[in-house]
């Protein structure tokens, strides 16, 4: 799927897959204020850490438009632009990118605009040489496949644009002819893993399994697994790694197996500023989420949506720029196919 389809600038509107109908309908929602861009973000109709930074971008552009038209003033402006980089708080790349190309205000809508459509033309090229390299480090410590990889939540174009991030590491390992079949965990509560990541792998005809998400590390307990690789939401300057909750857990499993647990990204996930996982703020959502519809009335619950995976934990964090080993030391590398 190529960018526009996912996200794009369209006369002065964003146009947005609309993620909570996928699979069963593809609507495209049209935006035009700053109130239906939060809301939909809000709403994880956009979301994808890379995808959050291309929307804010989007939306700062948006915002200078409505701005015009409104007659908002400066203060006006810029609280709206906050409330846009405020709207979800995990993924670095919605507040990086919103700073990036409101930075370009004082020069003009024209410049604003085209600096946000850099920032959507640069995440989808990021994506593709994040992929391959990610591929190449998996046919390096697993052996050349077909390898056997589970991945977590979504991380595809619906994600990141252009091939995505672990999901494009798994496209590259499948057009590389090193790929076996792909696990995929449903990703409760939202379901991700079930409605958007198994869609994209049909959509690139990638032979996959879906599981519930308790099931993961017994997988990779049993030898079915050679290599774990998901996204991130935010990398801490130590290397720890805040991505969909239950990432933790599949780290935990690969650890014990010895099998890798590579982390895939771009760079403009990497926050150097945020020293360490306990300093990563981890968004609480709606108890309805979990609640609805099986939990008897009443029922409270806590829903984290992101959990922090330790570096050590890291077997290695892939961008479009470089391969940074974590230090965890494989034990027991390919021991899954073995
Ligand atoms: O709540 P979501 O769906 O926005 O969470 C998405 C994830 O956790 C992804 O794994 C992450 O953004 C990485 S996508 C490259």
């Amino acid at each position: 799927m190529n960018p526009p389809d996912v996200l794009a600038w369209r006369d002065g509107r964003i146009a947005a897959l609309d993620q909570t109908a996928l699979p069963h309908q593809v609507r495209v929602l049209d935006i035009g204020t700053v109130d239906e861009l939060v809301e939909a973000i809000a709403a994880l109709a956009i979301r994808g850490a890379p995808v959050l930074g291309a929307a804010g971008a989007l939306g700062v552009a948006l915002a200078v438009r409505q701005a015009s038209r409104c007659g908002w003033d400066g203060p006006r402006l810029d609280a709206e632009i906050k409330r846009i980089a405020d709207a979800r708080p995990t993924a670095v790349n919605l507040r990086r990118e919103v700073t990036a190309v409101a930075g370009h205000i004082p020069q003009g809508r024209a410049a604003v605009e085209a600096a946000a459509q850099a920032v959507l033309e640069f995440a989808a090229e990021a994506s593709v040489a994040l992929s391959h390299r990610g591929a190449g480090y998996l046919r390096d410590a697993c052996g050349s496949g077909p390898l056997r990889v589970h991945t977590h939540c979504n991380t595809g174009a619906l994600a990141c644009l252009g091939w995505g991030s672990a999901l494009g590491v798994i496209r590259a390992l499948h057009e590389a002819g090193a790929l076996d079949s792909v696990i995929v965990d449903e990703t409760r509560p939202l379901l991700q893993g079930a409605r958007l990541t198994c869609w994209e792998l049909g959509q690139l005809g990638i032979s996959h399994r879906l599981i519930c998400d308790g099931a993961g590390p017994f997988l990779i307990s049993q030898g079915l697994v050679d290599a774990v690789v998901v996204g991130a939401d935010r990398v801490a300057a130590n290397g720890d790694v805040a991505n969909k909750i239950g990432t933790y857990s599949l780290a935990l499993a690969a650890h014990r197996a010895g099998i890798p647990f590579l982390v895939a990204a771009p760079e403009s996930t990497i926050d150097e500023s945020t020293p360490d996982g306990a300093a990563i703020p981890i968004e609480l959502r709606a108890e309805e989420e979990i609640t609805v519809p099986a939990a008897p009335a009443g029922t409270r619950a806590l829903n984290y949506a992101f959990d922090i995976t330790p570096a050590e934990l890291v077997t290695a964090v892939v961008t479009e720029k470089r391969l940074t080993r974590n230090g965890l030391g494989l034990t027991r590398p390919g021991h899954a196919r073995s």
